[in-house]
């Protein structure tokens, strides 16, 4: 497939779109070969409005998940109320592109809303937590949604503790075995994850979020895995690092995953060889659920100026860090 443009049907839509060729086959494609999920998290439901936008996300990859809109008070900003519309959109459209969606957000220091940053009761908490959990698990159960980060970013950033949000504060580091209960309860064939960035990149860090987890598995908490969101700026995790820390959760019965992968940096040729690298050891490690935090530039989330961290321009042309992904998929043999 020489052609700079190729030209595919909108799944359910007439109209024809227009998207750079890659030159070679999806990812998905790929992955699909050796039963691995290859996904783009932070998909903003209003971003499928851009007919390209949709298109390279359901040619590219087989899973998705929220940015915000799985947030709680981005549904549900008053006790009672819920706006499904965007999640709907979104769950929609995996149906439709027959993709697997992670539910990204049930328990994050981010976008809640008053009525719950206004509890002070531990009951009235948990029984708030439950209300919400049951909402939206109940709501898209079953329906592509297999896959729930329960607890996102339960360390501070740099290590060094929990983040004080509004549920440790209210019911002490208990709210994270709580959140899992709850998770259980409102969705007993789902995989429960605890999400944590940078424990790729700090050692300290890694060895806080192995003891809090092992003491959640010790204590018979229902948690299967965890996420990790894999941010990097600058600087690859060292060589075998990702292969450690897959091991000593594989050593507790849990799975990894990569939930929010992109690279931050100026250096493109950097990037191309972190996202070659990390994927290839990732692979090899078992690793078989690998999401990234967006798939093109014209979204991106960054922290560093002017970095453009996802594998496709602006313009939805792919980057080195396709080729390296893609690369890592084709050469992956997948030793069951
Ligand atoms: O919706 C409000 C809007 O009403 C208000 O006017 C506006 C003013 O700033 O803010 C809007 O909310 C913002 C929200 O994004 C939606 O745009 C928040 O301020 C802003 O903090 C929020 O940023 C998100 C961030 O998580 C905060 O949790 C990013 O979009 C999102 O990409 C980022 O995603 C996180 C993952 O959930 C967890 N892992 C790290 C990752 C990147 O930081």
């Amino acid at each position: 497939m020489k052609a700079t443009a190729l030209i595919i049907a909108l799944l359910g839509a007439a109209e024809a779109v227009y998207i750079p060729s890659t030159g070679t086959t999806s990812l998905r494609e790929e992955a699909a070969k050796k039963d691995i999920l290859i996904g783009s998290g932070a998909i903003n439901p209003a971003y499928l409005n851009d007919p390209q936008f949709a298109a390279v996300l359901a040619l590219q990859f087989n899973s998705l998940s929220p940015e915000n809109e799985g947030k709680w008070s981005f549904f549900n900003p008053a006790e009672g109320y819920y706006n499904w519309t965007s999640l709907d959109r979104l769950v929609n459209f995996a149906e439709d592109s027959n993709m697997v969606v992670k539910g990204h957000g049930l328990i994050s220091s981010c976008c809640n809303p008053d009525y719950v940053l206004n509890i002070t009761d531990p009951t009235a908490l948990r029984a708030a937590m439950t209300a919400h959990f049951e909402a939206f698990m109940h709501r898209y159960n079953g329906k592509r949604v297999d896959r729930w980060d329960v607890v996102t970013e339960a360390l501070k950033t740099q290590g060094g503790g929990l983040n004080a949000n509004i549920f440790y504060n209210v019911l002490g580091s208990g709210y994270i075995a709580d959140a899992f209960r709850i998770a259980q309860a409102a969705g007993p064939d789902a995989k429960l994850f605890i999400n944590e960035n940078l424990v790729e990149s700090l050692p300290y860090k890694r060895q806080e979020l192995y003891d809090l987890v092992s003491g959640l598995v010790a204590d018979s908490v229902p948690i299967d895995g965890v996420a990790l969101q894999m941010h990097i700026t600058e600087v690859a995790p060292i060589p075998g690092v990702i292969t450690d820390i897959v091991n000593s959760y594989k050593a507790l019965g849990l799975e990894v995953t990569i939930a929010e992968m992109d690279v931050h940096t100026l250096n493109a040729t950097l990037q191309t060889d972190i996202y070659g690298a990390v994927i290839e050891e990732a692979l090899n490690a078992g690793i078989t659920d690998i999401s990234f935090w967006g798939f093109t530039d014209k979204h991106a989330y960054t922290w560093l100026p002017g970095a453009k961290p996802l594998m496709f321009t602006e313009r939805y042309k792919p980057k080195g860090a396709f080729y390296a992904t893609h690369t890592a998929l084709t050469s992956f043999i997948n030793t069951p």
